[in-house]
């Protein structure tokens, strides 16, 4: 779900753009997070605790907590609460850690 309107904010959204998440692809607007796209499509389980696996979600939305770290475009560790949308962006949900080992073979 996506605001619409707002009594005393205005919406300025941007163009179209298509990501793919986990496969599947999802409409979102230029301007705006991968989270706020995601949470608009229903989305709320984002990635897991390391040690005991359990689903974490959206929690702080400002880049502090590690919360919504997901693999965006191969990279792991992404935090997608801070990442703004760009046409043909993948993301994924992340296992665990992530492929740490992705960022030695860049
Ligand atoms: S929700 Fe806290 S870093 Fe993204």
């Amino acid at each position: 779900m996506r605001l619409e309107e707002h009594p005393i904010l205005n919406f300025c959204r941007g163009p179209e753009v298509t990501i793919t998440f986990n496969g599947q692809s999802l409409l979102a607007y230029e301007g705006e997070t991968v989270a706020a796209a995601l949470h608009a499509a229903g989305v709320y389980h984002l990635s897991d605790s390391h040690n005991l696996h359990r689903p974490r979600g959206l929690f702080c939305a400002i880049g502090q907590c590690s919360s919504c770290m997901m693999v965006v475009d191969g990279r792991p560790n992404v935090k997608i609460c801070i990442t703004k949308v760009r046409d043909g962006m993948t993301v994924a949900n992340q296992k665990g850690k992530g492929d740490l080992g992705w960022y030695e073979k860049k």
